[in-house]
């Protein structure tokens, strides 16, 4: 990376003062969550690991049953193993299977859509804080990002209207996440589904829907309908989250075939032959997809009651972490908490005073309750 785009990266993730004494452990995980977790130096002493938005409770069972047993086939290359598995996703999403493309984590999908649409000649449009991979790899390559902050309201909206404002000819790609990542709310169904459907109009939409499966409302709309409809709408998902399968680094895009086939053309790496069994076998595990929303509403129970004994402001979440207003600097409230053994989301700038925590596992979000108690109360 050259010095420049080093320094812009620097100043997204809002670390070029280094005023946070967690340069040495976070500093280059601040460049984007994907990175973070992909990395994950914690400190030692962290019992309470609730900052990189897993599912502590998987795999299942069922899913390491079929992880072993595809030790048998892990001396051979994947490919032949791959189609059986889009057809599987194509099937769960309703499409056909030139429209889905299995990714190393979602995270490479969101490389390589960046790669194959030349993000770098043009810009992005994208909102602030959110999941930024993107827009670091539209960055690393030299493209320019035109980031929106997110609205001063109790939900922290992405701003859609001054988002499709600066749409332009320059523009090559808009992002949308939903639910954003860190502030965990979504869009109202008919606003996002009418803003995808105008400004795929004009240029690209990317909607990624990594925690798209702990929404709850009912009927809430995927863009993959969008999809559906041959608009130009790049739609991303992860077995990292509901699964529970972070580690095993598998997702997918879904897209119109056209999309797919030149994603595709600057694939060169794909899921391994466990993760593709692994991800076939949770596809086929509903009680644990069930298990897994069921913890995580408990674990968000807690959260609220933590939060709201300690009157702390937050956002509703319809994903599996809360955000909330610490009324104090982050870099010093990551490390107090720290000190008390709990890892929490790294800095969201430019929401200085707002913290991301995971939900964890019930016994790691006690931990949390006492930490919290003693730094904020
Ligand atoms: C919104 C969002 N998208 C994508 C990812 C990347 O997930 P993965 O590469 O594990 O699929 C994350 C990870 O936290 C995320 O929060």
């Amino acid at each position: 990376m050259s010095n420049l785009s080093r320094r812009q990266w620097l100043r997204t993730a809002g670390l070029a003062s280094g005023a946070l004494p967690l340069m040495s452990v976070a500093g280059k995980a601040a460049s984007f969550e994907g990175f973070l977790a992909s990395l994950n130096h914690l400190p030692p002493g962290i019992i309470a690991k609730l900052n990189s938005n897993e599912n502590p409770y998987g795999p299942s069972e069922f899913v390491r049953k079929a992880i072993t047993n595809a030790f048998d086939k892990a001396c051979r290359y994947p490919f032949a193993d791959t189609g059986a598995i889009v057809e599987k996703v194509a099937a769960k999403e309703g499409v056909s299977p030139d429209q889905v493309l299995l990714t190393v984590g979602s995270t490479e999908g969101l490389k390589i859509t960046a790669l194959a649409l030349r993000l770098f000649e043009g810009e992005v449009i994208a909102p602030v804080p959110t999941f930024d991979a993107l827009m670091f790899y539209t960055e690393a390559m030299g493209g320019y990002v035109n980031r929106v902050p997110v609205m001063d309201n109790a939900e922290l909206s992405l701003d859609l209207d001054e988002m499709e404002r600066r749409v332009t000819a320059n523009t090559r790609l808009v992002f949308v996440c939903n639910p954003n990542n860190p502030t965990g709310s979504i869009l109202p169904a008919a606003r996002l589904r009418d803003f995808c459907e105008t400004v795929s109009k004009r240029t690209v939409v990317f909607s990624d829907e990594a925690y798209f499966d702990y929404i709850t409302e009912p009927g809430y709309p995927s863009m993959v309908e969008l999809v559906k409809k041959n608009a130009n709408v790049i739609v991303s998902r992860t077995f990292s989250k509901v699964y529970g399968m972070a580690g095993m680094r598998i997702g997918y895009l879904i897209a119109r075939p056209d999309l797919i086939r030149r994603i595709k053309a600057v694939q060169v790496d794909q899921p391994n032959m466990l993760a593709l069994h692994a991800a076939n076998a949770a596809l086929a595990d509903q009680d644990f997809y069930r298990f897994s929303l069921q913890k995580n509403a408990e674990g968000k129970a807690l959260l609220y009651q933590t939060l709201d004994s300690l009157k702390l402001h937050y956002v509703r979440s319809h994903a599996n972490f809360v955000f909330f207003k610490t009324g104090k600097d982050i870099g010093g409230v990551i490390r107090d908490m720290r000190a008390q053994g709990i890892e929490v989301g790294r800095p969201f700038l430019p929401l200085s005073e707002w913290c991301r925590v995971s939900t964890g596992k019930m016994e790691e979000l006690e931990v949390f309750k006492k930490g919290l108690l003693k730094v904020l109360g």
